[in-house]
């Protein structure tokens, strides 16, 4: 699979069979996030993996049925404390987050599972239940399983922006 074409099978999965992930699968995942470049390589991240005794209480935080059917998920946490600020102050650790993110997303798609990015979680629950000192933010939780959807290979053709509405060449003003 060529890149393009891998990107577009990663989708949004919300629909999860019970399997659970093997570990040599769920290494690689959190090989792609260990690996993922960040601003001045501060690697300002951690990745907390639940998929035991705490993961009622991670659904928890994010009460949504189809979040009940994921065998697993992994938050990652923003370590403010060590992100690279820029002179204007601009803090880079949800970028970097972000790109572990991308890059786990990617290699679970590449070995046949599925993922979703979750923000929209009650940030202050999850702190608790994952009992995270406050130098760390939770960015995103992603939910990891095989998936019992499937991607719509299309939708980039209607639910995406053409290229033309956002790329611009040298300038924003005509040359
Ligand atoms: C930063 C970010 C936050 C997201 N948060 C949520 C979320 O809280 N719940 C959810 O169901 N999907 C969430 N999504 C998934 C998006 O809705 C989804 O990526 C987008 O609609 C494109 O669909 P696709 O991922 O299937 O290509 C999030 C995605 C991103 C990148």
């Amino acid at each position: 699979m060529d890149f393009i074409e891998l990107a577009k099978h990663r989708y949004s999965s919300r629909k999860y069979r019970a399997k659970a992930v093997e570990t040599e699968k769920l290494k690689i995942v959190l090989e792609a996030g260990r690996i993922a470049p960040s601003a001045n390589n501060q690697q300002p991240w951690i990745f907390v993996v639940i998929k035991e005794e705490n993961l009622e209480n991670l659904q928890a935080c994010y009460p949504r049925d189809w979040f009940r059917s994921a065998p697993m998920a992994i938050v990652l946490c923003a370590d403010h404390s060590k992100s690279w600020k820029r002179k204007d102050g601009k803090d880079h650790a949800d970028i970097d987050v972000a790109i572990a993110a991308d890059h786990m997303t990617l290699a679970a798609t590449s070995i046949n599972l599925a993922t979703c990015w979750i923000c929209n979680f009650d940030k202050e629950k999850l702190i608790k239940t994952i009992n995270l000192p406050r130098q760390y933010e939770p960015v995103v939780i992603l939910s990891l399983g095989y998936p019992e959807d499937e991607p719509n290979l299309e939708r980039h053709d209607t639910k995406r922006k053409e290229l033309v509405e956002i790329v611009y060449y040298e300038t924003l003003k005509p040359l």
